[in-house]
């Protein structure tokens, strides 16, 4: 069994009094693909979020590499290796492609055109159009934009929020290649995604969340086969 990249024990948190996450346990190995599934306000952006650090951590519930995060100021942006792609992809409309790209990078020091021309092989679009302004992009597109900028910091962990939402079936399946490209690359992946024949179908393991609690949690396979999974996100 690999070590456990990332180890969430007892999560909470809140938006001001109301309670969202209500003691999350979860792990992510280190070369594993991991899929949260779960209902819309289910928490999984929130929970994404206290892994990248854009909701503070009040309590030494999140280890990164062994490491407490609570500990690590503004831990997302530390360069630790955690990279995250929001949902709703949140790119820079007005930059060019290009430009986006180089802020995912902005903590490097060293050259990024090699990670460019990485990024430009996975998505050969995005070379195409490396000048043009990111906000003309298709939704597909921009997926891939916002992917290709959360690799550009080289992660070690990539968080991915419903990178298929709103793409066209042929765009989603381009997705789910690039995500197990990825990780053969050598890239841990935690991806939130709704379409649950799609999640489980691209995990090693998957975690079922109901109204800020892991419901269930397990093989794909196991998962799959779960009557109360097939019930409530298979339409079985
Ligand atoms: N910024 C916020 N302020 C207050 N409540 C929020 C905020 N973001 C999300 N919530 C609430 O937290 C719950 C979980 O939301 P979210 O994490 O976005 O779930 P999911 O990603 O599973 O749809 C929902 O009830 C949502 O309304
Ligand atoms: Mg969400």
């Amino acid at each position: 069994m690999a070590d456990p990249l990332l180890e969430i024990s007892g999560l909470v948190t809140a938006y001001g009094p109301i309670k969202v996450l209500h003691g999350i346990d979860l792990v992510v190995n280190e070369g594993e693909i991991v899929t949260l599934v779960g209902a819309n306000g289910a928490g999984k952006t929130t929970l994404m979020r206290c892994i990248s650090g854009v909701q503070p951590l009040k309590a030494d519930t999140i280890r990164f590499a062994g490491q407490p995060l609570a500990k690590v100021p503004n831990h997302g942006c530390a360069g630790l290796g955690i990279a995250h792609s929001p949902e709703g992809r949140q790119i820079f409309g007005d930059l060019s492609v290009e430009e986006n790209l180089s802020l995912g990078g902005y903590h490097r020091s060293d050259d990024l055109t090699a990670d460019m021309e990485e990024v430009y092989k996975l998505f050969p679009i995005l070379k195409e159009k490396h000048h043009l302004a990111a906000g003309g992009l298709s939704g597909g597109q921009q997926e891939m934009l916002a992917i290709g900028r959360a690799i550009m910091g080289r992660p070690k962990l990539l968080l991915l929020d419903e990178p298929s939402m709103e793409l066209a079936p042929v765009l989603v399946d381009q997705i789910l290649e690039v995500i197990a490209a990825l990780r053969d690359r050598g890239v841990t992946l935690l991806v939130v995604e709704q379409n649950a024949y799609a999640a489980l179908s691209i995990a090693d393991r998957s975690y079922v969340m109901e109204t800020g609690k892991i419901a269930l949690s397990g093989s794909a396979q196991d998962l799959i086969s779960d009557p109360r999974v097939r019930e409530a996100y298979l339409g079985a």
